[in-house]
């Protein structure tokens, strides 16, 4: 089957932004609430510009935004009208969802809402038998997740109704009560929606996170988005965050959208609604090496062909006709030797560089059956310049 994978740029913000630490800061710094809940009165991102990280995402060939509306804290960065606790009570007072569903139409972007179970803020948002619930004490103790079910629908609602089509739908944190009727209401408000796996009942796709040690084979059996941040801390802007390598990031993208996946990437914008330089920078970086592989990494099919790789770490797929072998963790040296080609390739091309690489079908000393002792004949991919490119994942495309 053919993927519908895609590139995404995931945001993370919300009042968070002013600590600048991390978005569950309440949680994990212990904080009181009142003291969390001041930000309300200080949020004013009077640099928010849409249009900006809609044309930077497209710049790094993604093709949507998944934004978060509502992380655990409870804050609704949309002009809800179920509570009070929302972006038009700040000092900025504009609806910030409603401003980049604006630009994502106008610049033909998808978009979709993460939208987060535990509610910190909720009276009646306390689930015990859910993770990442905050002290009982903090909301008033109150245990009704029917009552906070209804106003989660109420959000649903406005959500999926007020701001145009919505492409995907990423539940935070599953609540581990079943109750499908939450994902009936997204899709009767929203009929071709994708919705994840973290909601109230089974969803549409798995969802990976930051955790690439788990990840086994070469293609994966279900659909599946993977997420990660560009900081190793924080998905919330954080001031020093600690940055992956884009050597790290490259091979992890490489390696789920070649196994089939989408890959959303996240910032965090700050307090003053930029997406300041330690992140765009790094952004623009792998959105260049991005673009120069896109056309392998997007909408192809499992290799069939009995081919093998004799060395490195490799996923192979298959697109109109063409192989694409993807070294996620580059090369081990500058040659790729391939077993079982059915003949020889009209032209081997290097997607780093587009350029030309050498081969040829023939017998390498190294590489011979220890049964008999004599080498055995390979497809030779030679000249790789592997030295130059240890920054990046290495896509080779073969034209039969
Ligand atoms: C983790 C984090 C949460 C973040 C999410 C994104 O669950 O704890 O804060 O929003 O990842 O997928």
């Amino acid at each position: 089957m053919k993927s519908t994978n895609k590139f995404g740029m995931f945001i993370h913000w919300g009042l968070y932004s002013i600590p600048a630490v991390h978005e569950q800061i309440l949680a994990r710094y212990d904080l009181p609430s009142a003291e969390y809940e001041k930000y309300k009165d200080q949020f004013n991102p009077v640099e928010y510009d849409p249009e900006e990280w809609v044309l930077l995402a497209k710049r790094a060939g993604m093709e949507y935004i998944c934004i978060t509306t509502k992380h655990h804290d409870g804050f609704c960065m949309w002009d809800t009208k179920q509570t009070d606790y929302n972006i038009m009570n700040t000092p900025y007072g504009k609806d910030v969802i409603r401003m980049l569903a604006d630009a994502c139409h106008k610049h033909g972007m998808l978009l979709s809402f993460y939208y987060s179970n535990p509610d910190w803020h909720h009276p009646k948002g306390y689930n015990p038998i859910s993770t990442h619930q905050w002290k009982s004490v903090n909301i008033g103790g109150e245990v009704d997740t029917e009552g906070y079910r209804e106003f989660v629908k109420a959000q649903v609602r406005e959500l999926l109704t007020n701001y145009g089509p919505i492409y995907t739908f990423f539940w935070d944190i599953p609540s581990k009560l079943y109750d499908p009727s939450l994902n009936e209401l997204v899709r009767e408000l929203q009929p071709g929606i994708i919705i994840n796996d973290r909601g109230w009942s089974e969803g549409d796709f798995a969802t990976p996170e930051r955790e690439l040690d788990k990840i086994e084979g070469a293609r994966f059996s279900k659909l599946t988005e993977a997420c990660n941040s560009l900081g190793e801390q924080s998905w919330g802007y954080r001031s020093g965050e600690d940055f992956y390598s884009i050597r790290y990031l490259t091979s992890a993208i490489d390696r789920i959208m070649a196994m089939g996946g989408s890959y959303l990437l996240n910032v965090g914008p700050d307090s003053l609604g930029r997406i300041t330089s330690d992140y765009s920078t790094r952004l623009e970086r792998i959105g260049d090496w991005y673009n120069r592989m896109k056309g392998a990494l997007v909408c192809h099919e499992r290799e069939e062909l009995p081919l093998r790789v004799l060395h490195g770490d490799c996923i192979l797929t298959r697109k109109e006709g063409k192989t694409y072998l993807h070294f996620y963790n580059g090369t081990i040296s500058s040659a790729a030797l391939v077993e079982g080609a059915p003949s020889l390739p009209k032209s081997v091309t290097l997607l780093n560089t587009g350029e030309a690489l050498p081969f040829a079908i023939e017998k390498t000393p190294d590489e011979f059956s220890m049964e008999t002792g004599i080498a055995v004949t390979l497809l030779r991919i030679h000249g790789i310049p592997i030295d130059e490119l240890s920054a990046e994942a290495v896509v080779i495309e073969i034209e039969w």
